[in-house]
């Protein structure tokens, strides 16, 4: 063996080895190894001493000696720059990771999305509609005509007069609009957001979430309604709610009713929630009116059908004991929050 490359094999394990402990340890490395007087300069010197048909494979050894100890000063150089001891871990893997917020799904969604399942295990299906609408699918189809007084039953927003474009005062427009496009029988859920023009409060909102049902067939009659919506209670707030029916008026429907459950905070002795009556009241219902059928082509001779309305804030403040409307549209984490998992 040469004696160029006998040093070269004495050196290499050291520098692959190398680990120093602070930038003074790589200047002493530099120093030794790549200084003027350093040990590459040294080793080169025994090139000379190779004999010719030799020198070849012994350039490429030298060279390959020269980058690996340039390589490895470098490294370190680069770490110490860096400001980071080279010996450390780069992470502290000991520290307390910082938690990733879960989101939530908004209690409105939750109750909506628990109606809906409600009724398509009773063979709804989900319809939806535009929520800026033309007075005909608002208002006028829906028995209610220009100088109806029922319009002012609900404060309407307008888009436009003449001709009327409105911000849906209630999901019965989309009644309306399944109505006027799909083939009979018909029974669907209408999920939606509404407008209507009243000042915000704890109990009044701007805009709210109704849940409108349409069920049109032969034979389709008010204990089939009562019978739908018992269901739809029992499954939403438990086997021992009582419902009770309240005779009530609807443009749309004829007769009309307003449906009481028993109140699921206090059981009926008496509470806040249904301001000590026993009984909370969750939605409007009648067996559609003949002339709105008629609107629709639809004859009344023939077929028969139910409509309900409920509001999904309304069910969600039961379910849930939120008692101020607001809460729903602030996006207060404190509150959302609440509703995680669920
Ligand atoms: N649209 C009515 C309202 O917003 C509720 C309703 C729907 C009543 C369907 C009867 C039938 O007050």
């Amino acid at each position: 063996m040469s004696s160029l490359e006998a040093q070269i094999s004495l050196y290499e394990p050291e520098i692959r080895a190398f680990q120093p402990a602070s930038a003074a340890d790589l200047e002493q490395f530099r120093i030794r190894f790549l200084g003027a007087k350093g040990l590459l300069k040294t080793i080169s010197g025994e090139m000379k001493n190779v004999p010719a048909e030799e020198r070849k494979d012994a350039g490429q050894r030298l060279n390959a000696f020269k980058n690996l100890i340039e390589a490895t000063f470098d490294a370190f150089q680069q770490q110490f720059a860096a400001g980071v001891a080279a010996a450390r871990p780069k992470a502290d893997i000991s520290l307390p990771g910082s938690p990733i917020p879960m989101g939530t799904r908004h209690p409105l969604r939750i109750v909506e999305s628990e109606i809906i399942s409600i009724f398509e295990n009773i063979g709804f299906s989900v319809a939806t509609g535009p929520e800026v609408e033309d007075d005909w699918h608002n208002f006028t189809s829906l028995n209610m005509h220009e100088h109806h007084p029922a319009r002012d039953m609900q404060d309407t927003f307008y888009v436009s007069k003449d001709p009327d474009w409105v911000l849906r005062t209630h999901t019965s427009s989309v009644q309306a609009r399944i109505m006027e496009s799909q083939p009979l029988p018909i029974r669907v859920i209408c999920p939606g957001r509404v407008y209507r023009n009243e000042t915000i409060s704890a109990r009044a909102h701007c805009f709210f979430h109704q849940c409108e049902g349409l069920y049109i067939d032969k034979n389709v009659s008010f204990a089939d309604l009562k019978q739908a919506l018992y269901y739809f209670v029992t499954r939403m707030f438990g086997a021992d709610t009582k419902v009770r029916f309240r005779p009530s008026y609807f443009p749309f429907t004829e007769p009309s009713a307003e449906m009481d459950i028993s109140c699921t905070v206090c059981g009926g002795s008496g509470c806040n929630l249904c301001k000590h009556t026993g009984w909370v009241e969750i939605l409007g219902c009648g067996m559609v009116h003949p002339n709105m059928l008629r609107n629709f082509n639809i004859d009344p001779e023939v077929y028969t059908g139910y409509a309900f309305g409920l509001g999904v804030e309304r069910i969600t403040q039961i379910k849930y004991q939120v008692n101020d409307l607001r809460l729903y549209s602030q996006n207060d984490v404190r509150f959302l929050k609440q509703f995680q998992g669920i």
